[in-house]
């Protein structure tokens, strides 16, 4: 008999998972898992069923009609979507014998780890359990696996505390198994996908963490990296995304310190990147949901403990500051070309939090928006991966539909580069401007010809 019947713990390639929370991630997991079964006459053989769980009937209907409002997975693999059996019943996830949490983890207004979806999908699970239990004749144990970003003790000290209590099974009595395995997913990236990327795993105890890694590996194309034990999987989440944000700080600081001694930090970075070992970090407003966000954990957590991090909470405060800096600055070079600042009109290339992405959460982009709002200055934005009526609702602001190339604005400000934006023609940025108009350049991107300000 192998090794994991022995211990009655789910079969790798024939099993049922349900995923709660079926946002970026869990739904391009769900994606990546269904991928795996066999085709036959169009059809997938489901040695691999997934049921997808979310509180959001209206992503659930969505989803149902084949449309992802993110954009995220592509149109050959919307029928995929057809294979997910979905519901918001606790009831219906009973069936599974794999139970994987894929919700959101952000911070609060007071930038306080907002841990409220992970502990009530937590209960959401306990709940099947139960059910479970009652039901099923099968011997196979539940396997509980975290994937949501969390600060360090979350699993074990948080959340399996909360199903041991409300289902009253005991992880000592083995009456289920549990892990951790955080996930690296880069949205609009279509080329380090969930099945190219090494998947670090980890598991309650030195089997289920080898039985987590196999199931993984079953339906990713890379490898898994066993991590030491939980709380070390949950770490190396939060380090990869802190150093990016710290790394980011710096280059934005430094922009702000060759804008003080009046040279060009776009040309000291392209002469700096020639050398081999530098990192070829560029600056940005941090936002989104995970660089912008996971240092908050990490800080809170270590307050906790009581330790200030230094380098991490400075580098938020540099990259939370770079919005209100950018604002400085296209007032400063309007009356550097004697432009009258209240009847200039404003063009903002770009809303989504990052490049090639249609995820509007968390965008700092916003902040230069209400930045600009409250000076009462004329501006438009355009951002064409981006979904307007989602910016409508969340932001109440009416984004472009096209661009239209009457020369009617005074500065055109480039905050993304999007392939979109690349991609452009030098007429077509022409087309834009006034004759006197500016291009401000975050990016660096831009022609030459267009005469553009970089920092
Ligand atoms: N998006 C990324 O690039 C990315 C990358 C790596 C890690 N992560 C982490 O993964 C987690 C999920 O991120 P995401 O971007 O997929 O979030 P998301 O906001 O896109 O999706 C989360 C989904 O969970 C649903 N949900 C909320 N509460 C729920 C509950 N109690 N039960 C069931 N469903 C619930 C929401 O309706 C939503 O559909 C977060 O911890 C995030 O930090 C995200």
């Amino acid at each position: 008999m192998d090794h994991f019947k022995k211990q009655n713990l789910p079969e790798i390639d024939s099993f049922t998972v349900a995923i709660l929370g079926l946002g970026y991630v869990g739904l391009n997991l769900a994606v990546t898992i269904l991928k795996k079964n066999k085709l036959k006459k169009n059809k997938y053989i489901s040695q691999r069923k997934v049921i997808g769980f979310d509180k959001n009937i209206k992503r659930l209907n969505q989803l149902k009609n084949r449309f992802d409002k993110n954009y995220d997975i592509n149109k050959n693999d919307l029928v995929i979507l057809d294979n997910i059996e979905y519901t918001n019943k606790f009831q219906l996830i009973a069936s599974a014998d794999i139970f994987i949490i894929t919700v959101p983890t952000p911070v609060d207004k007071e930038y306080k780890p907002d841990l409220s979806y992970v502990k009530d999908a937590t209960r959401q699970v306990a709940k099947a359990l139960i059910v479970r239990a009652q039901n099923s004749r099968t011997k196979i144990k539940p396997v509980v696996i975290f994937e949501s970003t969390v600060f360090p003790g979350v699993t074990e000290e948080i959340c399996i505390p909360i199903i041991e209590k409300e289902s009253k099974l005991l992880i000592r009595n083995k009456s289920f198994y549990y892990g951790y395995s955080p996930e690296r997913v880069n949205p609009g990236d279509k080329v380090n996908t969930i099945s190219n990327t090494i998947k670090v795993t980890s598991g309650s105890n030195k089997n289920i963490a080898k039985w987590i890694s196999k199931f993984y590996s079953s339906f990713i194309k890379n490898e898994t990296y066993s991590a030491h034990n939980i709380k070390t999987a949950e770490a190396a989440k939060l380090i990869e995304n802190i150093q990016r944000d710290v790394n980011i700080a710096l280059i934005n600081e430094f922009v702000m310190i060759c804008s003080k001694l009046g040279i060009s930090s776009y040309d000291v970075l392209k002469a700096a990147s020639t050398k081999w070992n530098f990192l070829n970090f560029k600056p940005g407003l941090v936002g989104g949901h995970c660089i912008g966000v996971d240092s908050y954990y990490l800080i809170n957590k270590l307050l906790e403990e009581g330790y200030y991090p230094k380098i991490i909470s400075i580098a938020r405060e540099v990259n939370e500051s770079m919005a209100s800096w950018i604002f400085d600055r296209i007032i400063l070079e309007l009356a550097k070309v004697d432009k009258l600042i209240k009847d200039s009109k404003i063009l903002i290339m770009g809303f989504a939090f990052k490049d090639n992405c249609s995820d509007i959460r968390n965008t700092k982009i916003y902040e230069l928006v209400k930045l600009i709002k409250n000076q009462n200055l004329k501006f438009e934005i355009f951002d064409p991966k981006v979904n307007i009526n989602e910016v409508k609702e969340k932001y109440k602001l009416k984004l472009l539909n096209s661009l239209n190339g009457n020369n009617s604005y005074d500065v055109v400000i480039v905050l993304l580069s999007h392939n979109d934006f690349i991609k452009m023609k030098l007429k077509d940025w022409k087309s834009l401007i006034k004759k006197d108009g500016i291009f401000i350049d975050f990016k660096g991107f831009l022609h030459p010809k267009l005469n553009p300000v970089r920092f």
